[in-house]
Order: structure tokens, then sequence, then C-alpha cells
């Protein structure tokens, strides 16, 4: 049970001071008759806004295909991000859409996005080491020792004192590697690649988890069970 007004807001529909007029016209309804205060209390199962059931009212998990080109700030100073794919309502939500972990804004592919707070905890701690999977394409050839260095638990970034955990590099050919890491420092990828003298052109995260893109389209995003890694 939650008060309409409240309600109305932390889905999106509206801000909770709007949530009187919203009730005074009758919009809000429980069994067929209007509700009349906007403290009261409902069931979300029950209620209807505008006739209609409320729009996702639990936890939300979404896989997106990020497209290059959006960040995974909120802050609308950085550019146009990833919430610009979801329905305008879903941006309004409170607890806030966030993403799980972030993309840098030219790499593409799985980003998870949740308004399940300790997930976000979860998800990112080194702690519980996910494995995301990356295809990179590089400018040049990688020097022949290149997977050794990544497997070796001693690589250091650049301005970094604790050398990365060990990665999983596989060459598809001379330019283009896939890499399994389960840390999320800030430009991992980029930076592992730099450090054996290489740039990456282009970065794709092809798979967190057990997660993968499937028929996703850049842009395009899916739910997921909201208890798809568990309980919280
Ligand atoms: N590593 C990067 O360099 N960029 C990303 O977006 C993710 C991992």
């Amino acid at each position: 049970m939650r008060r309409v007004d409240q309600l109305l807001a932390n889905l999106g529909y509206c801000s909770r001071r709007e949530a009187r007029d919203w009730v005074e016209g009758g919009r809000v309804s429980v069994a067929g008759r209007a509700v009349s205060d906007p403290g009261s209390k409902v069931d979300e199962t029950g209620v209807r806004i505008d006739g209609e059931p409320p729009d996702h009212p639990g936890e939300l998990l979404l896989l997106l295909h990020k497209p290059v080109g959006l960040v995974c700030s909120h802050d609308e100073r950085e550019g146009a991000n990833v919430y610009s794919l979801l329905p305008e309502r879903w941006r309004r939500r409170n607890p806030q859409v966030t993403s799980i972990g972030r993309l840098d804004k030219d790499t593409s592919g799985v980003l998870l996005l949740t308004d399940i707070a300790p997930l976000v905890h979860r998800l990112t701690s080194p702690k519980h080491k996910i494995p995301k999977v990356y295809r990179a394409a590089l400018d040049s050839d990688l020097p022949g020792d290149a997977a050794a260095r990544f497997a070796s638990g001693e690589l250091l970034l650049e301005g970094e004192k604790n050398p990365c955990a060990p990665a999983d590099l596989r060459m598809l050919s001379p330019r283009e590697a896939e890499v399994t890491l389960t840390e999320g420092r800030y430009h991992q990828v980029r930076r592992m690649f730099a450090a054996v003298g290489a740039t990456v052109t282009a970065l794709h995260r092809f798979r967190f988890g057990d997660l993968e893109l499937g028929e996703l389209g850049p842009g395009q995003w899916r739910e997921l069970a909201p208890d798809h890694f568990g309980k919280f």
C-alpha cells in the first residue's frame, strides 16, 4: 500500500503536488470509485490511473543495447544520455533508473539499467567478479606478450598504483581482440590496451555475466525479471 500522491510521483506520472489535481480531477480510482484524498493508501494492483493499471509499479531491470554517442551520466551537461531512450515517464521515476556501471560515450553494447540501488552496488563491486566481455578493434598489432601481460595480475594503468586483476585476452585477428574483465575501472579496456601500446578504435561489450544482446539493435532494450540476479 502506498499513498496515492506518492505512487503517482514515484512512478513518474506527475509531481506530488500535481497529484492533488489528478485526484481532485477523478483520474485515480479503486474498484470503479474515484479516490478523493491524495493521502489515502491504495494497493498497486487495484488502483487505476486514467482507467489503466499503474505503469510498472514494481522494480525495473532493463537490458539496453547502448549505441555509441550517448553517455551514462544523468548530468545533461555531459550530452545526450541513454535514459533518453526510455519512456518519458520512466525518466521521472523515483528511485531513479540508473545504469549498472558505465560504458563510455564511444562504447556500445550490453548495459543494464535499474532502479534497484542495492543491485547497482552489488553488481559494480569488484568483490562479485561478474565477467564482462568486450570486443575491441585496435589501431596497431599487439605485442606477442599482450595476453600474458593482461593475465599477469601485474598490468598497471597509467596514473594508478594497484595493478589490474588478471584479465583474459583472446586475439580474433591481429587488430581485433576479445577481453574478459571482472573489474570496472574508468576506461579500463582502453587503458589496458594503451598500457601494451595499442589504441582502441572501437569497443563493444557483448556480455555481462550471463546476459547478451540477442536480437536487440542499438538503442533497443528489453525487460529482465527484477530478480534475475536474486532478490534484494
Ligand atoms: N572499458 C572502457 O575503456 N570503456 C568502457 O566503456 C568500458 C570498459
